[in-house]
């Protein structure tokens, strides 16, 4: 896709039309205000500037483009988002050879599935072929509004049915229908078979509801109970969980969402009412899958109602480790149905009473730590002294895998009365654990570790921020601010990456454009597949308009921002020497280290405060100062530290 293309939609594409297809948006002054579609609220904080080209919650902070609007509200990638403005907006694309050949066939396959689904389900309907099928259904008990629902379809008994409809219907190539995953090819021949033969048909569908795929689950007992189709163009296994799309809005009313297993494990809690459940595919919960969870709970409850087995062995190979960390980072519970009788969900549902056990099991669905820490020592005898031993061994590396210290240490408690063991026994052997397998704080290894980029960049002081935001808004306030600053940095860069990103774009147009608007349009359309960059790119924005209504003198504006970097950076640096000093071994290193801290002390009191800088060659010949200090220092020591930016 070429940038002109993507610039040519932006300019044509209206993003109050856009958006408002979506929310009911009410003016206010030169603003658009309505209810956030990205979370939940009772009063608008969601604001569209169509002047700008953008939009901002006020509530829940998710800002960007038109194409932001669109990748964010419809889970689409950024090429299909402009794609689906092209076509509003009629603006024909000329794409790259290999993306059009690549787009096309994705497009002739999803084209293919669909034709696949409509010819299964067609089937499952007839009166004569389709009765096996029916009748499973029926004994299985599943209605014909969730027949329909969920797509479900029947491939016949014969080894052509959809290879002769498709290739008659649509003129496709049986290669073609090869490379879609719909039918296999004979070894050495040129003859093709369906790979789906007498089962009931499954479709697999993406969050917009497009058939990607097929499980097709045997009618006749064969060996292989379920196949599934392979991976295609347009299906990638661990990206999709199945059901999603029809779950999708109840999982974000009901503010949370029941993992299952099996395509029946979902469907039937479905048809009960319980339509926030999807299922994993008897595969392990990849950490894409668990990230789509997340993002549509928000912060809430993740029920898992897997199979019951012992111990919870199978909690790793299922995925849930993987969950367990993506859900830690956003504050995610998580909490284990125990399926009543030990059953599927589907079995337990179908139950006289299912519904109801079901729905209890929910309501005592316990956090899965406690259920892991349960199941772990279930069958040990704890009134037997080797008992609890053995249970005692197999709570250690459970609880020393809690993440926050308070709860661990509470967990420890609990659990050491609950096995009658001494408190201070169970938490020596869970400290040690974390220890051998250096869970937890990292301990300090050396200067390199204190000092490395990471800790640097989490170091960044708000005051660095701050800076670097008023001298990348000055890039954008009025054209003259433009070339002044640009002049004032021409040497310099910025440490926070997104900002550096912006710079590095600015400096890439060379001064091609005729005004701030225009520069601020070229920045959309080079950073727009950057969600980062795009994002700091609208504070960036804002906090122009901002600087240009308080009329900030410019010059002030850049030596005061650069003076704080400055100072920012040494303070760091001085910080950074002095936790060297008690590292280094060697008595040199560290007299040298000493008075190279001295050195930097005493640049750093020329100037205790930002406001003794009076101009900007002040601030400049403060930096030449610093350089060459440090200058000194690199040579002896080769450290990432001494590395300077700003
Ligand atoms: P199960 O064997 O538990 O099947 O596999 P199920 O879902 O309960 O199916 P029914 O009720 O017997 O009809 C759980 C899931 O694992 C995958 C399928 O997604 C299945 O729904 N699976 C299982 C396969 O992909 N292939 C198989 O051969 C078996
Ligand atoms: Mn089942």
């Amino acid at each position: 896709m070429n940038k002109e293309d993507i610039a040519e939609v932006r300019s044509r594409a209206n993003i109050l039309e856009v958006v408002s297809e979506h929310v009911t948006m009410k003016r206010s002054g030169v603003n658009y205000s309505g209810l956030c579609p990205f979370h939940d609220e009772k009063g608008p904080s969601f604001s569209v500037r169509p002047d700008k080209g953008f939009f901002y919650c006020f509530g829940c902070h998710e800002k960007g483009d038109v194409f932001a609007f669109l990748m964010k509200k419809k889970g689409i990638e950024f090429p299909e988002a402009v794609r689906e403005l092209a076509h509003k907006y009629g603006v024909q694309l000329v794409e790259t050879v290999e993306q059009k050949e690549e787009y096309d066939k994705r497009t002739h396959i999803l084209m293919l599935y669909q034709q696949a689904s409509q010819y299964f389900s067609q089937l499952l309907k007839d009166p004569t072929d389709g009765v096996i099928a029916r009748d499973y259904l029926e004994k299985r008990g599943i209605p014909e509004e969730i027949i329909d629902r969920f797509k479900i379809g029947y491939a016949g008994p014969t080894w052509d049915g959809l290879l002769s409809y498709l290739t008659s219907s649509t003129k496709v190539a049986p290669a073609t229908l090869e490379e879609a995953g719909l039918v296999r090819r004979k070894a050495d021949t040129n003859s093709y078979y369906d790979l789906f033969r007498n089962r009931l048909m499954i479709p697999i569908c993406d969050d917009q509801g497009r058939v990607i795929a097929f499980g097709g689950r045997t009618l006749a007992n064969d060996d292989a109970k379920y196949v599934n189709s392979p991976e295609t163009p347009i299906y990638t296994k661990g990206r999709h969980l199945y059901a999603f799309n029809l779950a999708k809005e109840t999982i974000k009313t009901e503010d949370a969402v029941i993992v299952v297993e099996g395509y029946f494990d979902a469907i039937t809690p479905h048809q009960f009412g319980f339509t926030n459940t999807v299922a994993t595919l008897g595969t392990a919960l990849t950490e894409v899958q668990a990230r789509s969870l997340v993002r549509y709970t928000e912060s809430k409850r993740v029920y898992l109602a897997f199979d019951a087995d012992p111990a919870g062995i199978k909690a790793v190979e299922r995925g849930v480790e993987t969950l367990k960390q993506v859900a830690e980072g956003v504050g995610i519970e998580l909490r284990v149905i125990r399926i009543p009788g030990a059953k599927d969900p589907d079995e337990c549902l179908r139950a006289p009473g299912g519904p109801e056990a079901f729905a209890h099991a929910i309501a005592t669905a316990p956090l899965l730590i406690e259920y892991q820490l349960e199941q772990a020592i279930e069958d040990c005898d704890i009134t037997s002294h080797a008992g609890k031993i053995e249970a005692a061994r197999r709570l250690v590396p459970i609880l020393a895998h809690i993440k926050k210290d308070v709860d661990r240490s509470e967990y420890v408690r609990q659990w050491s009365l609950r096995i009658s063991i001494r408190e201070e026994g169970l938490l020596n052997d869970v400290g040690q654990y974390r220890r051998d397998n250096q869970l937890g704080a990292t301990p300090n290894r050396g200067p390199k570790q204190i000092l490395n980029r990471a800790t640097q960049r989490n170091s960044l002081k708000n005051v660095v921020l701050e800076a670097e935001m008023q001298l990348l808004a000055l890039y954008l306030k009025s054209f003259d601010d433009y070339e002044r600053v640009s002049l004032a940095m021409t040497n310099d860069s910025f440490l926070t990456p997104s900002f550096q990103i912006i710079k590095e774009a600015i400096d890439s147009l060379e001064g091609t454009f005729k005004n701030v608007e225009e520069l601020q349009n070229k920045l959309m359309d080079i950073l727009a597949s950057d969600k980062d960059a795009s994002a700091v790119l609208i504070d960036t924005i804002l906090k122009a308009d901002e600087l240009r209504k308080q009329d900030m003198p410019v010059d002030l504006v850049i030596k005061h921002s650069k003076a704080s970097l400055l100072k920012e950076k040494l303070k760091r640096v001085l910080t950074n020497l002095s936790a060297l000093v008690g590292l280094t071994e060697n008595d040199n290193d560290s007299i040298a280290l000493q008075s190279k801290i001295k050195q930097l002390s005493a640049l750093n009191s020329e100037y205790p405060s930002i406001e003794k800088f009076e101009s900007l060659a002040d601030v400049h010949e403060f930096k030449a100062k610093i350089e060459s200090a440090m200058a000194a220092e690199a040579q002896t020591e080769d450290e990432p530290i001494l590395e300077t930016r700003a």
